[in-house]
């Protein structure tokens, strides 16, 4: 349970706020390369943090991304024309180049220098794999490019989605570190579903359904370890990395690519799911990547034309009550994100924290939010650069993995749990 405030402190991310501030303290994903796919291509709305702003590539191939606003008299950008060098709004003709400087004003003599004056907020933005990352802190703090695993393999090797949640970020991500709704809420999945069928390890998640949860400290944020009974004398731990602010990634299954998800606020009561799948030593296969555009594993289906989920909360995510009395799918919502999605939403925009009961598999989200509390709380008070900033905290894997009982889980997982190039994930 938390305090309303400490809610508040944790949930909201606009302009000025301790967590916002923590937000804009890395690089996150902004949008998705194939947003922008050509050079002048038409721009892109993009609210992030609380932030309306707009995302384009210009003639030359720069990437920006600005105030959705135009500094004459407020109209959306969005509208504008993707010109040489810039974008020109369409109700009187400025334009701005992808800083968000002014770089013309037509209406004005050629002479004066008015335009060089004018200038929106802009924040850089870099294209690392299918991923187009931006930074909104202060530039005198813009650290080092990320390093994730998933972004820097070869493009055959990785795929990614993104959608639109109608929830907090929080609770999204306290939905990633939660290992313990494996065993119900995707019990179907482990059985059908073509990115997670047949490994070896799903018979440990079905087999034991109490989990016992233990949390190690990373220099990036946590290792959360749950622990299922396997053979005598041995464990199957399903390892999951969460790197602040909002990183996971899911323990693998068999020889499966790996997933992950980054949690993005758009705005206080909604957020970006970018949801990845790669691996790390071989080209996904062209049933994989099928599987994961008809919204297999950790994707989705959409509403055609946008990335709103195609099972949504205007017509209850397709709810099958049959499929749920079988157990076809436990909770009767098809599809192992919109089942997480459903629940979430179904929470409330932003769930009201004080009113909960947390139990022993809850320690990794009562340890996560502890952490995200100090790191707001520290850069706040002393502006210290949080966990996650270093790219050397990007550099991790989950891990799937039995060993025997008397093993320290992080001792015994410790090289599992980096990126080894060129060496496969550890999984069962
Ligand atoms: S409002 Fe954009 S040019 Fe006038
Ligand atoms: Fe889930």
């Amino acid at each position: 349970m938390l305090k309303t405030e400490i809610n508040e402190l944790l949930t909201e991310t606009g302009p000025g706020t301790p967590m916002g501030d923590v937000f804009r303290s890395y690089w996150i994903p902004a949008l998705l390369a194939s947003e922008l796919p050509e050079d002048g291509c038409p721009p892109v709305r993009v609210k992030l943090l609380s932030e309306r702003l707009i995302a384009f590539r210009d003639s030359d191939g720069r990437y920006g991304l600005i105030d959705e606003f135009c500094a004459h008299r407020g109209v959306s950008l969005w509208f504008g024309r993707n010109e040489e060098g810039g974008l020109r709004c369409s109700y009187h003709g400025w334009k701005f180049d992808v800083t968000g400087q002014c770089i013309d004003v037509p209406s004005e003599p050629e002479e004066s220098s008015f335009c060089e004056k004018v200038k929106l907020t802009g924040y850089p933005l870099v294209q690392i794999g299918d991923v187009l990352w931006t930074y909104m802190g202060p530039p005198e703090t813009r650290p080092a490019l990320p390093e994730w695993e998933f972004a820097q393999v070869p493009s055959e090797q990785t795929f990614t989605s993104k959608r639109w949640q109608e929830s907090n970020w929080l609770q999204a991500l306290e939905g990633g570190i939660d290992s313990s709704h494996v065993s119900w809420l995707h019990s179907g999945g482990l059985k059908s579903d073509p990115l997670f069928k047949g490994a070896e390890g799903n018979k440990y998640n079905m087999g034991d359904m109490k989990p016992y949860f233990e949390v190690a400290e990373a220099e990036g944020g946590l290792f959360i370890g749950a622990r299922r009974n396997a053979e005598e004398g041995h464990y199957y731990w399903r390892i999951t990395p969460w790197v602040l602010p909002s990183f996971t990634m899911v323990p693998p299954r068999g020889d499966h690519p790996v997933h992950g998800h980054f949690w993005i606020p758009i705005d206080d009561e909604n957020c970006w799911v970018f949801t990845f799948d790669y691996h790390p030593v071989r080209a996904l296969s062209e049933v994989e990547l099928q599987a994961m555009r008809d919204g297999h594993g950790v994707h989705n289906e959409y509403v055609p034309g946008t990335f709103r989920p195609l099972q949504n909360k205007d017509n209850d995510y397709l709810m099958d009550r049959e499929s749920q009395a079988s157990g076809e799918n436990y909770s009767g919502v098809k599809g192992i994100a919109m089942q997480d999605a459903s629940l979430q939403e179904s929470m409330g925009p932003i769930v009201d924290r004080s009113k909960e009961r947390l139990v022993s598999t809850d320690t990794g989200i009562i340890k996560a939010r502890q952490k995200l509390r100090k790191a707001a709380e520290a850069l706040r008070d002393r502006g210290e650069i949080p966990p996650g900033v270093d790219p050397a905290h990007h550099r991790v894997r989950s891990a799937a993995i039995v060993l025997p009982s008397d093993d320290d889980f992080i001792d015994a997982a410790k090289d599992s749990l980096k990126v080894n190039p060129g060496v496969r994930q550890t999984s069962v």
